[in-house]
């Protein structure tokens, strides 16, 4: 079996009816979709990604009536913020009713939850009476896939069907903010939609990322989003470069990631922007990423961006993609 890519909603339809899994995209990332309320289906999910049953799955909704049967109590703040921002790059996380079944929340009384704002997707679910739970359409630990291209490289013996979005704008995975404690809700990944856009919603917002290697601890690994390259600090490459003086030695598969144009070292440079664009270089990051191992890259010095606004939702994941791997 191969993955065909198309455009074909019916056929989506049949094989989520029939507990199968279909990539779909977002304006986010590409996710994995199964029946979020049927736990046969979702279990297909963690087989194809290969990740640990620990780690739980954002179920997509494409009206608000579908939060019915899914959560127990929306708090005030909780509205607000899916008036302002939903569909779109941002999941919420609620306490869960009993229809969710454990495998979709790792056991926890919370359920994530998110409308993705990409046209092809809400039409699929208006087709649909249940929710999709989907993770990120890459095996675990690796980049997440930001065309349909991306999906099929990787998982394209294990699922039967790319639903073809095009290329995700957006880039980089939903923001996820936590009302597991209505008065202090907490933002637990970061994303295109910063602190300061809820706090302008809600008012106060804490942030609270996991950065561990816990798996009883919902939300994220220490290690993740990783090319198989070798990720190190640029500031490593001006040292070393600075101890021997005019013998610059760049092996011919090394390479720099530079968020925006950098003037010292142009050795082999990939830019995330051009232009001093966050956003752009927020769209641009997972598929350079997956560049660097298609181009067998082994090693690449990396500069991060600015630590302000989508600036740190970058350097998240650059951060992750440069841990090492356990
Ligand atoms: O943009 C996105 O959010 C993409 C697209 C496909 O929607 N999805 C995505 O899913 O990034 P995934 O599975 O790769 O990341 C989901 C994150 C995980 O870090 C997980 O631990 C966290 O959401 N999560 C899910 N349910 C949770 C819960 N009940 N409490 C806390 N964190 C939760
Ligand atoms: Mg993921």
């Amino acid at each position: 079996m191969l993955a065909e890519i198309g455009q074909n909603i019916e056929k989506c339809k049949s094989i989520l009816l029939s507990e199968g899994l279909v990539a779909i995209p977002t304006e986010t990332v590409y996710g994995l979709a199964a029946n979020g309320l049927n736990q046969t289906a979702v279990a297909k999910i963690f087989e194809a990604k290969n990740r640990p049953f620990f780690d739980p799955l954002i179920l997509h909704i494409g009206k608000l009536s579908q939060l019915d049967g899914i959560v127990t109590y929306i708090p005030e703040n909780a509205k607000k913020i899916m008036h302002h921002f939903w569909p779109g790059p941002i999941t919420i996380v609620l306490n869960k009713s009993n229809s969710v079944p454990d495998i979709v929340t790792a056991g926890h009384s919370t359920v994530a939850i998110r409308m993705p704002n990409h046209p092809i997707t809400l039409k699929l679910l208006a087709e649909l009476d249940f929710p999709l739970a989907a993770p990120s359409a890459n095996p675990f630990g690796y980049v997440s896939p930001t065309s349909p291209q991306h999906v099929f490289d990787q998982l394209g013996l294990k699922i039967p069907y790319i639903l073809n979005g095009g290329n995700c704008n957006i880039g980089i995975e939903s923001t996820i903010i936590s009302f597991e404690n209505e008065t202090t809700p907490k933002i637990l990944r970061l994303g295109v939609i910063t602190k300061q856009d809820l706090q302008s919603i809600i008012g106060n917002v804490e942030v609270e990322i996991n950065q561990n290697s816990n798996p009883t601890a919902p939300g994220q690994l220490d290690q993740h989003y990783s090319p198989f390259c070798k990720l190190n600090a640029i500031e490593d490459l001006i040292f070393e470069s600075s101890a021997v003086p005019n013998v610059l030695f760049f092996s011919p598969q090394s390479a720099e990631l530079f968020w925006s144009t950098h003037k010292q070292i142009q050795h082999h440079p990939f830019y995330l922007s051009k232009n001093h664009d966050l956003i752009e270089a927020a769209s641009n990051l997972f598929s350079i990423l997956r560049d660097f191992d298609v181009q067998h890259m082994s090693e690449v010095y990396v500069e991060m961006a600015p630590n302000e606004g989508i600036g740190l939702a970058i350097n998240d994941r650059l951060t992750r993609a440069m841990a090492k791997r356990h």
